[in-house]
């Protein structure tokens, strides 16, 4: 094929995580991109071709060349966020988890009944991630078929590569009247007709948006629902996702329930798979993390989210030593960012409030976790390659293979909280972009090598 079938052209520095401890500066590289949107090629200044690939791309009017002060980055990747709770970011965030969800969020979930409602907010949600650098989310909608289709037709609208499930619940203690599947069979029936017409949306040809089979989470769910779940996982290949050892509360109620450990519990009715997104898994033992590994499935931690509901900081090195996939989760409303560059900064100091202890009355010998922390470098594989990982996707990565999901951070703009200084070398300058970025550095985003945003606004 060579360069004829290229279709976009970016020159620019920038950087990409292979590993989470492999960072690749790419300096003055072209990113040759074709009509699916894919990475075919990228030249670096020593290649024999580049000057010859870059009078192509010139000359048909295919270069776009970033400015100095601009960095490439992969787009980032939020692997949980509950849609509809975009309502209530930033506010009940004052009760533990049990009795949030009874008092504030399943009386706002269950107003997605109404299609108006959810369009509105959906709409805005789905903007304001897309101009925070969020490429692919992972979200969690409601119990309504109806509204949980139209984020999907609002993703698709907007651009953004996204996986969305509809949320299932039928357990008559836990779930409110108001707010529940009305059984099991119905639960299990709308999903698959959610599975179906989401891929069949049109506009979704390319299946940028996927379907989710989510089942909220053990303590929602009977063992009716999960075990047809799991076999519509079998059936479908669908990703799946859920919430895993979250809280105190939330890890004990399913031991007295199962007499095991939700990973177990998922495992045995068929929801550990390698497309398997657990949210959190606070409370993992070191067996849970054998499991999860062997099945390949993947984790979401959600640092801020956890701050205030999960009564502990997520083992994130071990789980990294045990080559565990993860990603970040925003988590809205339980964390109220909707930022991922936020969510690296919170996984960056949660590991330091783990390495280090919190509790000035114990020795420091006593206080903390030694070994615990992780780097920027590791926080942001996390949030690009690590989270393409867990949804086996070549998402995250500037490489050839993978989809061009970009972002542009812009230093210079005109309020930036961004300072370069002349001595700062290729991984400062990435150290500072990690701790400093603001939406309004967020310049440009392209989703599977279409542009979505283009100098901070919707390219509608
Ligand atoms: N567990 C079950 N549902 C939820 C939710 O909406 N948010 C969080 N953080 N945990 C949950
Ligand atoms: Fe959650």
């Amino acid at each position: 094929m060579g360069m004829t079938s290229y279709c976009l052209v970016i020159k620019a520095n920038g950087y990409t995580a292979h590993s989470a401890n492999d960072i690749n500066y790419l300096e003055n590289n072209l990113i040759c991109i074709n009509k699916s949107g894919y990475i075919v090629k990228i030249y670096s200044p020593d290649d024999e071709a580049y000057c010859k690939v870059q009078s192509f791309a010139l000359d048909n009017g295919l270069l776009y060349e970033l400015k100095p002060g601009q960095y490439l980055l992969p787009g980032f990747i939020d692997l949980h966020i509950h849609a509809p709770q975009w309502v209530n970011m930033g506010k009940a965030l004052d009760r533990p988890l049990e009795q949030w969800l009874q008092e504030y969020t399943f009386p706002l979930e269950s107003r997605y009944a109404d299609l108006n409602f959810a369009k509105e907010n959906y709409q805005h949600l789905v903007h304001t991630l897309l101009a925070n650098g969020t490429t692919t989310a992972v979200y969690f909608a409601t119990i309504h078929r109806e509204a949980s289709i139209e984020l999907g037709r609002i993703c698709l609208a907007l651009g953004q590569r996204a996986l969305i499930g509809k949320v299932s619940m039928d357990d008559r203690e836990f779930c409110p009247e108001y707010y529940r599947d009305d059984s099991s069979k119905s639960a299990i029936e709308e999903t698959r007709l959610f599975i179906n017409q989401l891929r069949e949306l049109s506009g979704n040809e390319e299946n940028r948006i996927l379907p989710v089979i989510t089942p909220r989470f053990v303590p929602t769910c009977t063992p009716e629902l999960l075990a047809g779940l799991g076999e519509l996982a079998r059936e479908t290949n669908c990703h799946v996702q859920t919430h895993c050892s979250e809280s105190d509360w939330e890890h004990n109620f399913v031991i007295s329930r199962y007499g095991i450990t939700d990973s177990h519990v998922l495992n045995d009715f068929g929801l550990m798979t390698r497309k398997t997104i657990l949210a959190h898994g606070n409370f993992i033992t070191d067996d849970d993390m054998d499991l999860i590994r062997n099945r390949h499935s993947g984790i979401a931690h959600c640092p801020l989210s956890n701050f205030y509901f999960a009564n502990c900081i997520f083992p994130l090195r071990i789980a990294l030593n045990k080559n565990i996939h993860t990603g970040l989760g925003s988590d809205i409303s339980a964390g109220y960012s909707p930022s991922i560059f936020e969510a690296c900064r919170h996984a960056i100091t949660a590991s330091k409030a783990l390495n280090d202890g919190v509790n000035s009355m114990l020795s420091n010998e006593k206080r903390g976790n030694q070994g615990s922390a992780i780097t920027f470098k590791e926080a942001f594989w996390l949030a690009t390659g690590g989270g393409g990982q867990v949804l086996d996707l070549p998402v995250g990565q500037l490489k050839e293979g993978f989809f061009f999901d970009a972002i542009v951070i812009d230093t210079n703009i005109f309020g930036s909280d961004i300072f370069i200084q002349n001595d700062d070398v290729p991984l400062d300058i990435l150290q500072k972009i990690i701790y400093n970025t603001q939406r309004v550095n967020i310049i440009d985003v392209w989703v599977g090598g279409k542009k979505v945003m283009f100098n901070n606004k919707l390219d509608s």
